[in-house]
């Protein structure tokens, strides 16, 4: 192989490695937004879904009833629902929550407990909460005096006496008469800069160490909706916690599995907090918002051209409260919350996975919209849901035909795809639209079922297809594995990137090759060649490289996609190199090896030091293997 050490082809784009988060699997409630108690606020279809009263037969969610606990409505638009609990002389009446599948509480860990009450005739002496084991044992506790018979916010802190996947918070009253409560929360005092209620620190940590160039959020199909009105409004997502109107999460309905939904979203994880999670992990936000299409997989509803100016108007808002001064309406609602300064947005997505005349039709509204108001922000418009066909062939005609900027592709195809595909994009056109690869991930089959696992071949074959999306960087400006994350008993789509229970994260194989790729994305774009030609696949070989202009570093990465280890050697061109480097190789020997949480390390990076012969670097490459090579410029 040949890489000449001073021919810079491109600029490798800040962007090109990023994130790509919806809330499907559990990924914010349940997941990210450390809240722990599950429909708090009462506000599920079903209202008491996520609480029991196990000493009580008296149990009903109907306010007609005057059974123990009815759910009362009040005047609140938004968060209507409260639990009324009528405490009788039965003695030991319980309220109890029953989390995410579970609470994870750790041992010796501070958890942050508040609610709202109403001591009507100041009947209840006490609140007693506790967290509890399955076998009731009580992993600890604290009490609140709900002194005031109109509502009021109460709070207390405990500490946790044991390590419990399962725990479930209990609540219990001393006194008897009847007292209102809602928005029962309780939050691990740890979360990601201490941010109160605020997010798993564990699963942030996960992301941040990606060094991930954009964080697109909140999806995904949920952007959409299986109808118009159910699309995420992301006005909705804003504001104070308790406002912000809970509803039924898409993702409950097609994979329906075992359960009744019991998938809601509490925006508790907003809009803003998106805005900030991007900040605090160094990514460029990219919110995406709907055309006024709802999911074509669905319903496909549309909004009427004439009535699109409710949806046009979000997207300029929602530029307003990212980068608008204090002295405008949605700037100053973003002060408020806290972030006095600008949020520096630079893009903003038009639909999600649109295809058709209808999307096109719709997203030259916004166009003209978006443009004629912030010239400078960047849209990103969609292509459907495959990379291939008629309806791939007609958007990306229109969007080149209207100087779309970058378009957006997703694929979610077979290992062999995506080792087939290392070129797809060699012949893109340079002058057309530049790519946004928003949402991709290999899904291994065997006897043409679809595995859902996270196996070395799905990773080590997007590895071979990344190499692609590097060689092209100038055209690829954005990239970003899907989805995200998934909790281990709540998913509703896999393979994921991250997976996490309550009490632990860890990355997937796909994962590893992400944060190689991110971490040693470079800055500039080097000619890898064999006998002058570009190395995708042959040999079952890929191969790419850059120049990191700040760190003085070339950056080699080889994937080998065989069973057998393989020698390779690249001749450097040009400058003069440190003989001493760094070879990071990530391998494992059979397809099927995974990460799990009983191996969460069995397929991670492992770093040795590198010695140059010369202008020669021999590399040797073990069977299925990723491996990147750091050279210091001298
Ligand atoms: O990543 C899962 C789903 O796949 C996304 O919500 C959607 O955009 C795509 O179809």
């Amino acid at each position: 192989l040949e890489v000449d050490v001073t021919k810079s082809i491109t600029k490798i784009q800040p962007t090109m490695f990023g994130l790509f988060f919806e809330d499907i699997n559990f990924a914010a409630d349940g997941g990210l937004y450390a809240e722990m108690v599950k429909n708090r606020s009462f506000e599920f279809d079903k209202p008491l879904m996520g609480w029991e009263q196990p000493n009580t037969k008296r149990l009903s969610q109907n306010k007609q009833s005057g059974y123990a606990t009815p759910i009362n409505i009040l005047e609140n638009k938004t968060n209507p629902n409260f639990c009324r609990v009528l405490v009788n002389d039965d003695k030991g009446y319980a309220l109890v929550n029953e989390g995410f599948r579970g609470m994870g509480v750790k041992k010796d860990a501070k958890y942050n407990l508040s609610l709202k009450a109403a001591n009507h005739d100041g009947a209840i002496k006490k609140i007693i909460v506790q967290l509890i084991d399955k076998d009731k044992k009580v992993l600890g506790e604290t009490s609140i005096i709900p002194t005031s018979n109109a509502w009021k916010t109460y709070s207390a802190q405990f500490t946790a006496t044991q390590t419990e996947a399962k725990a479930k918070l209990k609540i219990t009253f001393e006194g008897t008469g009847t007292i209102d409560l809602d928005m029962i929360s309780l939050f691990p005092e740890d979360t990601w800069k201490n941010r109160k209620n605020g997010l798993r620190k564990d699963i942030v940590q996960l992301l941040y160490d990606m060094k991930p160039g954009f964080l697109r959020f909140p999806g995904g199909c949920i952007v959409e909706g299986r109808t118009l009105a159910d699309r995420y409004q992301w006005k909705n997502s804003v504001g104070e916690i308790e406002n912000r109107k809970t509803m039924i999460n898409r993702w409950n309905v097609e994979f329906p599995k075992k359960q009744t939904p019991d998938y809601f979203q509490s925006f508790g994880l907003g809009f803003f907090e998106y805005f900030q999670l991007s900040e605090d992990i160094g990514a460029a936000a990219l919110p995406v918002l709907s055309c006024g299409m709802a999911c074509q997989y669905n319903t496909g509803e549309l909004a009427p051209i004439e009535e699109l100016d409710p949806y046009v108007q979000d997207a300029l808002d929602l530029i307003e409260f990212a980068n608008g001064s204090e002295a405008t309406a949605w700037g100053k609602l973003r002060s408020d919350m806290g972030h006095p300064k600008p949020f520096n947005l630079k893009y903003i997505g038009v639909g999600n996975e649109q295809w058709g005349p209808d999307y096109i039709e719709r997203y030259k509204v916004f166009e003209k919209a978006i443009k004629a108001k912030y010239p400078k922000i960047i849209i990103v418009s969609g292509s459907g849901p495959s990379p291939d066909g008629e309806y791939f062939d007609y958007g990306m005609q229109e969007l080149k035909k209207l100087n779309a900027e970058l378009v957006d592709e997703h694929y979610y195809k077979s290992p062999q795809w995506f080792r087939d595909n290392a070129t797809r994009y060699d012949n893109y056109d340079r002058k057309g639209p530049k790519v946004f690869a928003g949402e991709y991930a290999a899904h291994s089959t065997i006897d043409n079922n679809l595995i859902t696992k996270n196996n070395w071949e799905s990773a080590f074959s997007e590895a071979a297809f990344m190499t692609g999306l590097e060689r092209n960087a100038e055209v690829v400006h954005l990239t970003s594995y899907a989805p995200l994350m998934a909790h281990e008993e709540a998913w509703q789509w896999a393979p994921d990137m991250i997976w996490f229970n309550n009490l632990e994260a860890y990355g997937s194989a796909n994962y590893q090759v992400q944060k190689l790729f991110a971490t040693n994305k470079g800055t500039d774009l080097l000619a890898i060649t064999n006998d002058g030609k570009p190395l995708t696949g042959q040999n079952n070989l890929y191969a790419s490289a850059v120049k990191d202009v700040n760190t003085k570093e070339v950056i080699i990465k080889v994937v080998n996609t065989t069973a057998t280890e393989q020698e390779v050697t690249v001749d450097l061109k040009g400058s003069k190199l440190e003989s001493k480097g760094t070879v990071i190789t990530l391998a494992s020997p059979n397809l099927t090896d995974e990460n799990s949480f009983a191996t969460p390390k069995k397929i991670i990076p492992t770093e040795s030091e590198y010695k140059l012969k010369g202008d020669k670097a021999p590399m040797n490459l073990p069977a299925y293997s990723v491996t990147v090579l750091k050279l210091k410029l001298k």
